[in-house]
């Protein structure tokens, strides 16, 4: 029987590059992937004069061909400038690795994402985001969108655990579906206030539970 794996991709997932988390990274993202509820993490060191990945470190919480994926494309992105980092897709890092079964490419896709996710919180956090419209409910609804609901393993929108979501003038209110003793409602208030409090023109952030 053929392996469906090519040699390169079995490599890279049995000594994975660039394993592990950086202390006081410039920038970070955790992205969760719709298509399986796997999750990777992405860690940036960037030197702010030239806007390069000096180093870069992940962790993936998953597949065979995500934590593969996420070691060429961090590979890849080191040394690399942010915009130069953007460009790199899912067909390249495919590519890179001698090819995935058909089945996996969204494996690679949240790799790609984990690693833009990670480049866009710096450039958020330096106010280098250069288009600014205005945070809207469907902004926050989608980086919402992002936090896994730690009961399920799917998003906490798609899981309901979001009652409401308030604007007003900078300031945004959220109600999470669970009360405030619940074992996860401290770190899901953590990853709101982390998801939310880059962009622009947020001012202030407020969660609130059910009780
Ligand atoms: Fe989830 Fe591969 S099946 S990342």
């Amino acid at each position: 029987m053929k392996f469906p794996y090519s040699e390169k991709v079995l490599e890279h997932f049995r000594h994975p590059h660039n394993v592990g988390k950086l202390e006081n990274p410039d920038g970070k993202a955790t992205e969760g992937s719709p298509a399986c509820g796997d999750m990777v993490s992405v860690y940036i060191k960037v030197d702010s004069e030239t806007k390069t990945i000096q180093d870069i470190k992940f962790e993936s919480y998953g597949c065979a061909s995500n934590i593969a994926t996420s070691s060429i494309i961090t590979d890849m992105a080191k040394g690399k400038t942010l915009d130069e980092a953007k460009l790199i897709t899912w067909q390249q890092a495919t590519e890179a690795l001698g090819g995935l079964p058909p089945i996996k490419a969204h494996c690679s896709v949240l790799a790609v994402e984990g690693l833009r996710a990670a480049i866009q919180n710096y450039e958020e956090k330096h106010g280098l985001v250069s288009e600014k419209s205005p945070t809207t409910i469907e902004i926050v609804n989608n980086r919402l969108k992002k936090i896994m609901n730690p009961l399920t393993g799917l998003d906490v929108v798609k899981t309901n655990l979001i009652k409401k979501i308030e604007i007003d003038n900078g300031k945004v209110s959220i109600i999470v579906d669970l009360p405030s003793t619940h074992q996860f409602a401290a770190s899901i208030k953590e990853e709101v206030k982390e998801k939310i409090g880059t962009l622009w023109d947020v001012k202030e952030i407020v969660v609130d539970f059910i009780d």
